[in-house]
C-alpha cells in the first residue's frame, strides 16, 4: 500500500518491509558476534510498539537468551521533574543480569533514560539499548544507544508496531505523515 489514512491524517510509504528486515539482520549480526560465549542476556521488549521488531529480531538471534515483555506507565510526579516512568509486568529478576532493552523508536530519549535508571536501581549488571529507529536530530541525551537499525529524520511515522493514537501498528511497512494532501 502506498498511502494509508489513520484517524484524520494521511501517511505515505516511507520504509519498505524489505529494508526494515535487512536492517534488523545487520543488527542481529552485531549482537550475535558480541554475545557469543557470554552468559545468556535478558531481552526486555517494551510494549506495545516493539512487538514486531522484537519478533523479527529475536528470530535471528542465535545465542542463548531470555525474552520478557514490559509496559511503561508514566505518571506526573508531585515534583517539578515531570513525568516518571514505571515498569509494568517485569516478572523476571534483573539483578546481576545483562539486560538488552528492545525499543521501537528513540525520539527525545526520555523513555530510555528512565528505563536505564530503573533497571540499574534494580541491580542489572549492564543495560544496553537496541532500537529499530532513532531520530538523531531529536536525541540529545548522553546515554549511549548501543544498537540502532535505522536512523530517520525528525518526522512522525507509523507502522511496524508504531501507532498514531493506537492505529497503524499492524502494517508491515513504515509510513510517514503526509501533509501535502489534506483532502479525502
Ligand atoms: P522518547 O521518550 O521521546 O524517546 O519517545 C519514545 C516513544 O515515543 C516511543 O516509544 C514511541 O512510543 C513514541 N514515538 C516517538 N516518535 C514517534 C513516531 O514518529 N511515531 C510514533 N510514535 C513515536
Ligand atoms: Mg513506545
Amino acid at each position: 500500500m502506498e498511502r494509508i489514512k489513520l484517524h484524520d491524517k494521511h501517511f505515505r510509504l516511507f520504509i519498505s518491509n524489505k529494508k526494515i528486515v535487512d536492517a534488523i539482520g545487520d543488527v542481529a549480526g552485531v549482537l550475535n558476534d558480541e554475545y557469543r560465549d557470554r552468559e545468556a542476556p535478558l531481552f526486555l521488549a517494551v510494549l506495545n510498539g516493539s512487538f514486531m521488531f522484537a519478533a523479527d529480531l529475536l528470530k535471528k538471534i542465535d545465542f542463548p537468551c531470555e525474552i520478557s515483555f514490559i509496559k511503561l506507565s508514566s505518571y506526573s510526579g508531585t515534583e517539578t521533574t515531570g513525568e516518571i516512568k514505571e515498569i509494568l509486568g517485569l516478572s523476571t529478576e534483573v539483578s546481576g543480569r545483562e539486560v538488552i532493552v528492545i525499543e521501537d523508536i528513540v525520539d527525545t530519549g526520555n523513555t530510555i533514560v528512565d528505563l536505564h535508571s530503573i533497571l540499574k536501581e534494580r541491580g542489572a549488571s549492564s543495560v544496553k539499548f537496541c532500537t529499530l529507529l532513532l531520530k538523531p536530530d531529536a536525541y540529545k541525551k548522553e546515554l549511549k544507544i548501543d544498537y540502532v537499525a535505522i536512523s530517520i529524520p525528525n518526522d512522525f511515522i507509523v507502522g511496524y508496531g508504531l501507532d498514531y493514537n493506537e492505529l497503524g501498528r499492524q502494517y508491515k511497512d513504515i509510513y510517514v505523515l503526509d501533509e501535502s494532501d489534506i483532502t479525502g
